[in-house]
C-alpha cells in the first residue's frame, strides 16, 4: 500500500490533481497547449504581482537555480546560506565555473539584511542567491527586510528560491523587486515533481542576454522568446502544466488570503505540539517556516525507530535532513494538507512516541 506522505516534498498529492493528469495529450505546438500555458502563467503572474513574466521550466527546482546563475553572474556571486539547499546553491554555483563566495549563517538562523548589506557594500558581486525557506531548517528568512536593502544595489541580481514558499505564503513579486523568484511545484503546489515556476525580471532578462555561456535549456532568452507566443523552449511536462492549471484554479476558489491563513494556522498548531510532547523548536524564534517546522529532537527518542514504525502504519515521516538528520525531524504543513491531516498525524504519533523512546 502506498504510504501517505508527511515529509516536506513531494507531498502527498491530492486525487483530483492526479485526475487532471489524465486529461488527453496536446502537442506542445499546438494551439490548445498555448491556451493551457497562456492561463496558467496569468494565473502565476496574478499569483505573484506581477507584470513581468512567469516561466514554466520543465525541471525540478535546481535547474532553475542553475540556470539563473548561469544567466545572471557576470563577475561575482554573493550566496548566502543557512542550510543544505541554498549551501548547495553555492556549490552549484561553482561547479558552473562562476567566482562566487559563501556567506553563510548558523543553521537554525536567518539570512538577515544587515548580512546581505554587509556582503553586498564590498562591491564584489553582480549577483546574490537567497534561500527564502530553508526546508532543512524549517527557517524563514525575512524577505522583505531584504528586499529593501537590495534596493541600494539595483546592479545585483536578486535571485530568490521560494522553492518551499511560493503559493502558501503572500510573495509580493513587484514590491519585493527580485529578479528571479523561483519554486518547484512538489512543495507548497501540491504537485507531482518534475516542474519548476520562475517569475524573471525585465532586468534579468536584459542582463541574461548578454552573459557569455549560458547554455540553451535554461536560457532565458529562449524561455522569453516561446512565452510570448504562450510556448515553451523544449516539450514541457504537459501533464503536470495540466495539475497546475487545476490546482491554480482551486487556489483561487479558496481564495489566497484563506490559503495562507490555514499554512499559518497548520504552523502554530504544529509548533505547539512539538512543544507538547517535549521537543524544542530548531528555527530561531522570529524566523520559523510557515510550510514546515522544524523539530528538534531529546536525549530520549529514537526517530529512526519512529521512521521505521510509522512505515509499519503505511505513513512516511522525516527524520531530519543532511548534517542534522536524527537531531531534528521536520513536520510538513504545506499544500492541501488541512488541520484534520495534522490531526491524522499526531494521533499516530503520540501512539508510536512511547515504542521509540527510553
Ligand atoms: C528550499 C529548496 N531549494 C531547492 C530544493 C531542490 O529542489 P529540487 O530537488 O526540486 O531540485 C529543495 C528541495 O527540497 C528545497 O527545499
Amino acid at each position: 500500500m502506498a504510504k501517505k506522505l508527511y515529509i516536506p516534498g513531494p507531498v502527498e498529492v491530492s486525487l483530483d490533481v492526479m485526475e487532471a493528469m489524465r486529461a488527453p495529450m496536446v502537442g506542445h505546438r499546438m494551439k490548445e497547449y498555448a491556451q493551457v500555458h497562456q492561463r496558467v502563467t496569468e494565473a502565476l503572474q496574478t499569483m505573484l504581482n506581477t507584470s513581468d513574466p512567469v516561466f514554466l521550466s520543465t525541471s525540478s527546482a535546481f535547474g532553475v537555480m542553475e540556470g539563473a546563475v548561469r544567466n545572471l553572474v557576470q563577475k561575482r556571486c554573493a550566496n548566502f546560506a543557512n542550510g543544505a539547499f541554498s549551501k548547495k546553491w553555492h556549490d552549484v554555483t561553482l561547479r558552473c565555473g562562476l567566482q562566487a563566495d559563501l556567506h553563510s549563517a548558523e543553521w537554525g538562523q536567518p539570512i538577515t539584511a544587515a548580512m546581505v548589506d554587509k556582503a553586498l557594500a564590498t562591491g564584489k558581486y553582480d549577483a546574490m542567491t537567497l534561500v527564502h525557506n530553508e526546508t532543512s531548517t524549517g527557517v524563514m528568512s525575512p524577505l522583505e527586510e531584504i528586499a529593501a536593502v537590495m534596493e541600494k544595489y539595483p546592479a545585483v541580481s536578486f535571485i530568490v528560491d521560494t522553492v518551499s514558499s511560493m503559493s502558501a505564503v503572500s510573495l509580493d513579486v513587484a514590491a519585493l523587486g527580485t529578479d528571479v523568484c523561483l519554486a518547484g511545484v512538489q512543495k507548497a503546489f501540491g504537485l507531482p515533481p518534475g516542474l519548476a515556476v520562475f517569475a524573471a525580471s525585465r532586468k534579468a532578462l536584459d542582463k541574461a542576454r548578454t552573459t557569455p555561456n549560458r547554455g540553451y535549456y535554461f536560457d532565458f532568452e529562449e524561455f522569453e522568446k516561446n512565452d510570448l507566443k504562450h510556448n515553451t523552449p523544449s516539450t514541457p511536462c504537459i501533464s503536470l502544466i495540466y495539475a497546475l492549471d487545476h490546482q491554480l484554479q482551486k487556489f483561487a476558489a479558496e481564495g489566497l488570503e484563506n490559503r495562507y491563513a490555514r499554512h499559518r494556522a497548520m504552523a502554530e498548531r504544529t509548533r505547539s505540539w512539538i512543544e507538547e510532547q517535549g521537543f524544542g523548536l530548531f528555527a530561531a524564534e522570529g524566523c520559523r517556516s510557515l510550510t514546515l517546522t522544524c523539530g528538534k529532537n531529546d536525549a530520549r527518542t529514537d526517530l529512526e525507530t519512529l521512521k521505521k514504525l510509522a512505515a509499519e502504519r503505511d505513513y512516511a515521516i522525516d527524520n531530519g535532513y543532511g548534517k542534522i538528520k536524527n537531531q531534528t525531524f521536520r513536520i510538513p504543513h504545506m499544500a492541501d494538507m488541512t488541520m484534520e491531516d495534522l490531526d491524522e498525524l499526531f494521533t499516530l504519533l503520540e501512539e508510536l512516541l512511547p515504542q521509540a523512546r527510553s
